[in-house]
């Protein structure tokens, strides 16, 4: 992997750098041993230039605004694939054939019930709290229900506690919007697919037979296909830091969905629909537009901008797409699409949004489907914690079964005071 050596000069000192070269994808230069060499740290907060793991699952070209996954094109995968196939495929580093795709899913679909227990755990959350409350509280809460799958060092407990993970996500965050509405929880219906289970989960009624309707169970899916893995992002490494430590996986992805939730990042598809609602009407882009130039004004457009991106995140080309489906299929009219494209469109003739490279990225027009089929915007973080579960699992799993993995731990640059003698109280 190592092909070549970098030279870095420091107090007139030369320090030789390795050079590694992944299959694709910037080089990166190995500095782990600068430290011990030189007894400089170099600092990099927000990680705009380090690579903080080798990984095989995710790659991202942010200029040209591709994205694969184990090789293959998010287009390609949300056009052609399920997402059980893309769970699979992560997890496992292939595409599965029928038996394998049929295997897999069967397993997921065993593990969709959560311990009985666990709905008197609901019980003692506020019918208003905020559905991502709910879920780091509760998601954190299966390793103590789920003890049997928590031996980290062992790889079937490793494979048990994964598909617990991805099988139980949709009846978790199901119960937590049922437990928002007082409606009874309902239990899994393993004969659906594990999208169609979830809108059955979700928006049925134990009263009542649910219909899941074909073109939102597909709208839906692609979704989750849309927000499976995205590399090395904060919630991602998140759990990656949590899990270097040896904890167990359950408390790990809780630790991704706390960090999911930051307006920032998961948080911004709430964020993005609120303030669309907001401007409320075309003529109204161009003030916020402005706002969002005013370095006074701490207004950004939510749903625009990546630390990644800096071209149109090949994400939001599908979700523009499946917006137009989902409407249609609904027969709706939602004046806010309109706001929605219009502002795109402004953003992108705009010399700032065109300097900075800011352009939509996949939370810009998720809101606006998740609205249409009937989420409350509290859900639409959930919705997004839902999906990456299979990814932040799978980078944890590559994380764990890598035999140099080491705790995470960062240096600093400390700036505060020197060494100095305490002063007793009396003499402050
Ligand atoms: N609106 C207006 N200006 C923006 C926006 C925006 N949405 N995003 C970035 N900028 C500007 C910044 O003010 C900054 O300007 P400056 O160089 O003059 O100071 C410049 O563009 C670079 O922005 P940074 O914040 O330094 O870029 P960073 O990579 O740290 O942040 C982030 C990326 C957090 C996504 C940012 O673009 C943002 O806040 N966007 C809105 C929130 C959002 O949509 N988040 C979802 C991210 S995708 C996901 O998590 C699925």
């Amino acid at each position: 992997m190592s092909n070549e050596n970098g030279k870095l000069q420091l107090d007139g000192k030369e320090f030789d750098m390795p050079v590694m070269s992944g299959t694709i994808g910037p080089d990166v230069v190995d500095i782990r041993k600068f430290y011990g060499q030189s007894g400089a740290f170099t600092f990099d907060p927000g990680f705009t230039s380090t690579a903080s793991c080798e990984s095989q699952l995710t790659y991202i070209d942010g200029g040209e605004g591709v994205l694969l996954h184990r090789g293959y094109s998010i287009e390609e995968l949300s056009k052609d694939s399920s997402f059980m196939e893309v769970s699979y495929l992560l997890l496992n580093g292939e595409l599965p054939n029928t038996d394998q795709l049929n295997d897999f899913s069967y397993t997921i679909s065993r593990h969709t019930m959560l311990h009985e227990q666990l709905a008197t755990f609901y019980r003692g959350f506020r019918r208003d709290a905020h559905p991502m409350a709910i879920m780091c509280g509760v998601v954190g809460a299966l390793s103590a229900f789920y003890h049997d799958s928590t031996d980290i060092a062992d790889p079937e407990h490793r494979r048990i506690s994964s598909h617990r993970l991805i099988a139980k996500m949709p009846t978790i965050a199901a119960m937590a919007y049922k437990y928002s509405t007082g409606q009874p929880f309902l239990y899994p219906d393993n004969d659906l697919s594990y999208t169609g289970n979830f809108l059955r989960m979700t928006f049925g009624v134990p009263a009542e037979k649910y219909e899941v309707n074909p073109v939102i169970e597909r709208a839906m899916d692609r979704i989750f296909i849309l927000h499976a893995d995205h590399e090395q992002n904060a919630s991602t490494s998140t759990v990656r830091l949590a899990g270097s430590s040896g904890a167990n996986p359950f408390a790990c992805i809780a630790a991704g969905i706390a960090c999911l939730w930051g307006p920032a990042h998961g948080g911004a598809n709430e964020a993005a629909l609120n303030m669309l609602r907001e401007i409320g009407t075309p003529d109204q882009i161009p003030h916020y537009i402005e706002r969002a130039k005013d370095k006074n004004d701490p207004f950004r457009l939510m749903g625009f901008g990546h630390r990644v991106y800096k071209n149109y995140d090949p994400r939001a080309t599908v979700m523009q797409e499946t917006v137009r489906e989902v409407l249609s299929e609904l027969k709706l009219k939602d004046p806010i699409f309109e706001v929605a494209l219009q502002l795109e469109e402004m953003a992108l003739n705009d010399d700032y949004f065109k300097e900075k490279k800011l352009f939509p990225n996949v939370d810009f027009y998720s809101g606006i489907i998740y609205s249409a089929i009937g989420f409350p915007t509290e859900m639409f973080t959930v919705l997004f914690a839902l999906a990456r579960t299979v990814g932040w699992v799978a980078q944890w799993n590559e994380m764990i079964s890598d035999p140099g993995q080491k705790i995470g731990r960062p240096r600093q640059l400390y700036t505060g005071p020197e060494a100095r003698p305490f002063v007793p109280i009396a003499n402050r």
